[in-house]
């Protein structure tokens, strides 16, 4: 009989070049650089570039593709005004998933099966280069636009001449962005840019492997990413720290959480099984951003958090993830709370494509199988005779 592997833990789903992960030592890798390097030394932009080619840019190859980038953040008109049909009650990554999938139909974007062959590189294609151009470009764009308006305000244009990061809050804010704040999200961008065979690339790929177009795919990944299992536990985490108030209701409200078999959110993973690298550089950065503008009114109680959880589970290899400190750095930074998981895909959408990417030079049909635990051959029953 077939073996069942609930949630596929542990099975490889492809070979894949782009991120590495040892969950027992604690290790990221993007295309074998390890992360600490990336978020000391790099930027967002340089990352989506590494993460897309598999090499990191030199001087030419990095201005193109930066100017590219920064000449496509405008979005259209009739995504603006489809944005402004939705409800302002409705949440954020609702929105940003509703636009994108808009946004593949006003861009030539189909694949033809001809075109895909064994060994394809999409980047070589104009078609393929410009949706990735644009889907990385544009989400910034299609987030701050949406909560503007939410507010009632007009979406602020994206100015050309700012990073990736800093436009992102000009463009929530209308203000010049202080460069610490700048480089503080730029950084937590690099962290959230891949994370190899997560639950939102997995379904990224599945959409990939029928040939559907890249602007669907990232709106599957983007609907995977919600959930308070993945991208969503950032927001929740946060949520948790405001609920728990003070350092003193810390550790009756983790004990009682953990003897009802609760979830704490922004801790435990698939993988890891001691605390995750991207939540030590968030520590770092978070005690940066404090020591600067003042600690962060939860701050305290989220390193509680983190202690009395050590103290109980600690011992089955479940540690802090990337999400458990995020929510107080983006916090700090002014973003709502609900945005938070949208700037993980605004950061995440480069991964995916890297993924893609890598996909369709040796693209197989996701079709797995089922183990079928129904009956066979029943009757039909006449709705007179149904009891
Ligand atoms: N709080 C309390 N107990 C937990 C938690 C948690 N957050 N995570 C795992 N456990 C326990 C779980 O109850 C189980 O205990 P037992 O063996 O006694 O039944 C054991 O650990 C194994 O749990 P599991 O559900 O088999 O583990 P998993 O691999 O399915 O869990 C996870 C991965 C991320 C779904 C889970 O850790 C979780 O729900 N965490 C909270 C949500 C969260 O922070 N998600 C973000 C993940 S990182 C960013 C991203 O990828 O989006």
């Amino acid at each position: 009989m077939e073996k069942l592997i609930p949630g596929l833990e542990g099975v490889p789903i492809m070979e894949s070049q782009v991120g590495f992960i040892d969950g027992q030592k604690g290790i990221l890798e993007y295309r074998g650089i390890p992360i600490e390097v990336l978020a000391e030394s790099s930027t967002y932009e340089e990352v989506a570039y590494l993460l897309l080619w598999g090499k990191l840019p030199n001087r030419e190859e990095m201005a193109k593709f930066d100017h590219d980038l920064r000449t496509h953040r405008r979005v259209k008109y009739r995504i603006i005004d489809l944005m402004k049909c939705l409800p302002e009650t409705g949440h954020p990554m609702d929105a940003l998933q509703a636009a994108v999938a808009a946004l593949g139909m006003f861009y030539p974007a189909k694949i033809d099966p001809a075109e895909i062959q064994p060994g394809t590189d999409v980047l070589a294609r104009d078609k393929h280069y410009w949706s990735i151009i644009r889907l990385i470009a544009k989400l910034p764009t299609i987030v701050a636009a949406f909560e503007r308006m939410r507010h009632g305000d007009e979406p602020v244009r994206p100015r050309d001449d700012l990073s990736h990061a800093a436009n992102f809050l000009w463009m929530l804010t209308e203000q010049d962005p202080d460069p610490l704040d700048a480089r503080i999200l730029d950084v937590c961008l690099i962290l959230h840019a891949e994370h190899t065979m997560n639950a939102s690339t997995f379904s990224g790929l599945v959409v990939g492997s029928t040939l559907a177009d890249p602007y669907t795919l990232v709106a599957s990944a983007i609907g995977a990413l919600t959930g308070p299992l993945h991208g969503g536990a950032n927001e929740q985490a946060l949520r948790m720290f405001r609920e728990i108030g003070t350092v003193e209701n810390v550790r009756p409200y983790i004990e009682a959480k953990l003897k009802a078999k609760a979830r704490i959110m922004g801790v435990g993973h698939r993988v890891y099984k001691v605390k995750d690298p991207r939540a030590y550089v968030l520590q770092g950065l978070a005690e940066h951003l404090f020591r600067v503008k003042g600690e962060h009114p939860l701050y305290r109680v989220a390193q509680e958090v983190e202690r009395v959880i050590n103290e109980h589970v600690g011992a089955k290899g479940i540690a802090s993830n990337v999400d458990f400190y995020s929510g107080v750095v983006y916090d700090q930074l002014g973003i709502p709370i609900d945005l938070f998981t949208p700037v993980f895909a605004i950061a995440r959408v480069a991964g995916w494509l890297a993924h893609w990417v890598e996909q369709m030079k040796n693209n197989r049909l996701f079709r797995p199988d089922q183990i079928y635990t129904g009956q066979h051959n029943l009757p039909y029953v006449r709705m007179e005779q149904r009891t």
